[in-house]
């Protein structure tokens, strides 16, 4: 079943989105060499409970921590931890503010200290198909448009796309119907409708898209060691434009 909110559950999902992108602008600037992804993590959950939310993530089947920070060639749910991060890291943090029973979430990665320009470019193009796909993300579009989209705009750079994780529908639970796979075919897949919430959140690498499992049964990485990367945002559907709920950059530029 396809959830279409009401104003009222849309109204809570907007407001959690302004809190999930007003703590990625926090930690734009506090993220750097020598910061740890556990620091990161106590960080956003204190931001979260003083601005009366609720970490989602925590819990939610079993997910030991407030955000998912995925290093280098982690993809995606990489468990926080003590080890400072280094000059050269790209780290991506993900988390759910659930704010008054009203969800967002967004992913956004951080480069730490200087990179290379390839590095620099995997983050762009990266980003770029976020919005590339949240274009396509129009009332009476289908699921597929977005994926071919990303898929179009991705393939010549001749990176991965990650297919074993998608963005999904979200709220009231994190995970609803329907699947937002970030590659496919134009015109096929479920059809987008005024109303609906969903999340688009490309994972992309610098080679291969195979990932592969670690121990701790969460932690997706590259099978072949390279470099992943991930925006995320959540998109409502409506009728004109998608509305991005966790921009950013709400100045207007
Ligand atoms: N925020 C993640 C997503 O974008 C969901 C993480 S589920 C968790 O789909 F359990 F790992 F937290
Ligand atoms: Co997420």
């Amino acid at each position: 079943m396809i959830h279409r909110k009401s104003a009222r559950e849309i109204e809570l999902m907007r407001e959690a989105g302004k809190l999930v992108a007003e703590i990625h602008r926090e930690l734009a600037r506090i993220i750097k060499p020598g910061v740890s992804s556990l620091e990161i993590d106590s960080f956003v959950e204190d931001y979260m409970k003083k601005h009366g939310a609720k970490p989602a993530q925590k819990g939610y089947q079993g997910y030991p921590y407030a955000t998912c920070a995925s290093i280098n060639d982690e993809i995606c749910h990489g468990f926080p931890r003590e080890e400072p991060l280094k000059d050269g890291d790209v780290i991506t943090v993900d988390f759910v503010a659930d704010l008054n029973g009203g969800l967002a979430d967004s992913a956004w990665t951080y480069i730490v200290g200087d990179v290379s320009d390839e590095v620099k470019q995997l983050c762009d193009v990266t980003k770029n198909a976020l919005y590339i796909g949240i274009e396509a993300a129009q009332h009476g579009n289908r699921t597929g448009d977005i994926g071919a989209a990303i898929e179009k705009y991705v393939t010549p750079y001749g990176y991965g796309i990650v297919r074993d994780f998608a963005g999904h529908g979200i709220g009231p639970t994190i995970h609803e119907e329907p699947s937002i796979p970030h590659f496919g075919t134009a015109g096929k897949g479920q059809r987008l409708k005024e109303g609906m919430v969903i999340t688009i959140e490309p994972m992309i690498n610098t080679g291969f898209w195979p990932s592969q499992m670690d121990s701790n049964g969460w932690t997706a990485r590259t099978m072949d060691g390279s470099l992943s990367v991930q925006y995320e945002h959540t998109v409502l559907i409506t009728k004109d434009a998608p509305e991005i709920l966790t921009e950013q950059n709400t100045s207007g530029d």
